[in-house]
């Protein structure tokens, strides 16, 4: 983004104060709180672990942290040193030795309208039961378990049962592809899949079961498969391999009922979880138990203003980390209840989430720009048909959210009462960093606001030094806090290489940030080669890795395009091999489902244009911007650095023939 341009956000700037009736209300009324943190963050952190987090045993030492740097290996960061405890425990057992027992846990509906309710009892016996099989099939602490689910309730069951035994999942998003999964499970080292014989979206079976059959022709080591049957298939349709294959409900039927928890050192790793990075391999962020559970536990209390009498929807899936932490580990171990929701915002019509909303009069809802974005353009009246006065607190994650759709959020969906806290955070810190606390910030729509108490950011130069306010830079965090992601799973080179090698002794965030003059953080988004669609992070060399594989492409490069509803769509610039022809709309339809046959859905381009040569500079470097040009339709601009000048010619063809000439 350009300067000129964060100066025009900037000057859209306008100030949204807290109602007086959720101020005092508030589970954070005291701005004190952040000079408290700064004033002592690691006892800050302990005192918050203290409190919100129970424990087997008291750690003998809050923090060892040496920043990571190029040639030393982890551990770097270790939190609540010698403490025990369990994940699992936390966000069930403890809830079932008070009234809470009997307190919904999760409210699920399916796409079809069918629905369930699990109490914190409920979830309790499941998970004992589902851990138990998970024994019997040899898992044990430390092993690797992948999970390909549907949004139904037995995910989070799943999850939370290799917590409960000390095992680490993997969580596969049920969106991607057969060969997305098949990475996924070997770099994981995983010999067990939980999945089940599909879900559903829009009406359409998402084949889950089908995948998983594919992924695993190239999985010598998983032994075991769980298949939970959502019933999108009769059980005598599915393919069940003799030996391999076992039904979730089968075992269930057998299980002994009580298991107890694994006793877990506060760093024992709790879970693995996939993004996309840079390159075209999938980064497999580690996450360890006890800071991971402090920082869910204390942002979903603080940020969410949760109370015991709310109803809490996060609508992402659990394949996602705002899932893990938001729908899964941070409610649960508030003793929250949680809206569970299958399918698509549009099934059977588009007014389906306020119908949800209205139905089991959620309180607190937290979403995406892009959904909200896309929203808007249906129009207020599918909001209008329904009763949303329950509504206290909105949320908003990954991406930036524009102030044009924050403001509609608020008036359109929060009547214009409920506060918007528009939550900055990745993967790899694994819980929220900055944010408002909506009893005490003053929102600006736009602005992520402030870093979380406890938390240290700021926005610096290529040199790392401090931007004044107004002016554009990177994001970085100065400080150790307790959620952060310990290592890549299986490359810690590579983890220090992206995150701790351009600013020695602080975490590069990839994103870029300018602050204002009342410290007030606004993200731009990523600045590194990673798109954002749709809040969904995607390499662009991972799309371009995948498309050079098809037999009739030479070269590809792929950039994100802005996008009104999206953010950014991906947009492919392909050569093609001599003997594939021109290049038609039937090689752009071949290509895109390629893509969604090896990614997912999420990774289709939205447009594929051919040209006979990339724009590259002297040094061999694709010069994307020239690309971005193109795919905005915008006049190519600088072309002096491109190593080939004869390639200007193509591209002005290739623009001109989408765009008209004179364009
Ligand atoms: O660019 C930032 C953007 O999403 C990236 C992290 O993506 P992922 O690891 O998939 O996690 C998404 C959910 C936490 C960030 O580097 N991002 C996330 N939240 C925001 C955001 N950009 C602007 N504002 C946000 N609130």
């Amino acid at each position: 983004m350009e300067v000129a341009t964060v100066q025009s956000l900037l000057s859209q700037e306008r100030v949204i104060k807290p109602p007086e009736s959720f101020r005092q209300q508030a589970n954070i009324r005291d701005p004190g709180i952040y000079d408290e943190a700064a004033a002592d963050p690691a006892g800050f952190w302990a005192r918050v672990a203290q409190q919100m987090v129970s424990w087997f045993r008291p750690w003998d030492k809050v923090l060892e942290y040496t920043p990571p740097s190029p040639g030393t290996q982890p551990p770097w960061i270790k939190w609540f040193i010698g403490g025990q405890l369990n994940a699992c425990y936390n966000c069930v057992d403890r809830h079932t030795t008070t009234w809470r027992r009997t307190k919904a846990a999760i409210i699920w509906e399916g796409e079809p309208g069918d629905e369930r309710v699990l109490t914190y009892q409920d979830l309790h016996r499941d998970v004992q039961k589902f851990a138990n099989i998970l024994k019997s099939f040899g898992v044990r602490k430390g092993d690797r378990v992948t999970i390909y689910m549907p949004m139904v309730p037995e995910l989070a069951i799943a999850v939370l049962a290799c917590a409960r035994i000390g095992a680490v999942h993997s969580v596969v998003f049920g969106g991607f592809s057969a060969e997305a999964l098949r990475d996924r499970i070997l770099d994981s080292g995983s010999r067990l899949l939980i999945t089940a014989d599909g879900g559903w979206r829009r009406g359409n079976i998402v084949p889950l079961k089908r995948n998983a059959d594919d992924a695993l022709r190239e999985c010598p080591d998983v032994t075991d498969v769980i298949v939970f049957h959502r019933g999108v298939l009769d059980a005598t349709m599915v393919p069940m391999k003799e030996g391999r294959d076992h039904w979730w409900h089968r075992m269930m039927e057998k299980a002994p009922l009580d298991c107890p928890c694994e006793v877990m050192d506060s760093e024992d790793p709790l879970f693995i979880l996939y993004t996309s990075g840079t390159t075209g391999k999938p980064k497999g962020q580690l996450h360890t138990t006890g800071g991971y559970l402090v920082g869910v536990t204390a942002t979903h209390r603080w940020i969410f203003d949760i109370k015991d009498e709310d109803i809490y929807w996060c609508t992402a899936d659990i394949g996602w980390v705002t899932g893990h932490s938001y729908i899964v580990y941070g409610p649960l171990s508030n003793g929250a209840t949680v809206v569970m929701y299958e399918g698509a915002p549009d099934f059977p019509d588009r007014d389906r989430w306020w119908a949800l909303i209205e139905k089991y009069r959620v309180n607190i809802l937290y979403t995406t720009p892009t959904a909200i974005r896309t929203f808007m353009k249906w129009g207020e009246s599918y909001p209008q048909r329904h009763d949303m006065s329950s509504l206290r607190l909105l949320g908003t994650v990954g991406e930036p959210i524009n102030p044009e759709a924050w403001i509609w959020y608020y008036e359109t969906i929060g009547g214009s009462r409920c506060p918007v806290v528009d939550t900055w955070w990745q993967t790899e810190t694994g819980s929220i960093l900055i944010s408002p606390l909506p009893g005490i910030t003053d929102l600006k729509p736009g602005s992520a606001t402030r870093p979380f108490p406890g938390i240290f950011a700021e926005v610096v130069d290529e040199k790392g030094n401090p931007c004044p306010p107004g002016v554009q830079g990177y994001l970085v965090l100065t400080k150790p806090y307790p959620s952060m992601s310990r290592t890549i799973w299986g490359d810690p080179d590579r983890y220090v290489q992206t995150y701790w090698s351009r600013y020695p002794g602080w975490y590069f965030t990839g994103d870029a940030a300018v602050k204002d003059q009342d410290g007030y953080f606004w993200l731009l988004g990523r600045v590194d080669d990673v798109m954002n669609v749709s809040g969904h992070r995607i390499s662009t060399m991972e799309l371009e890795s995948v498309l050079v594989e098809h037999p009739w492409v030479a070269e590809a490069a792929v950039i994100g395009r802005s996008d009104d509803v999206k953010g950014q769509v991906p947009v492919a610039f392909v050569t093609l091999r001599e003997d594939a022809g021109e290049g038609g709309p039937k090689a752009v339809d071949e290509l895109k489902q390629y893509v969604v046959r090896r990614i997912g859905a999420i990774a289709r381009p939205a447009d594929i244009f051919f040209t006979a040569e990339l724009p590259k500079t002297r040094s061999g470097k694709i010069m994307r911007r020239l690309l971005r040009d193109i795919a905005e339709g915008r006049v190519l601009g600088d072309t002096t650095t491109l190593a080939d000048p004869t390639v200007v010619q193509n591209l002005r063809q290739v623009y001109e023939e989408r765009y008209g000439e004179g364009s």
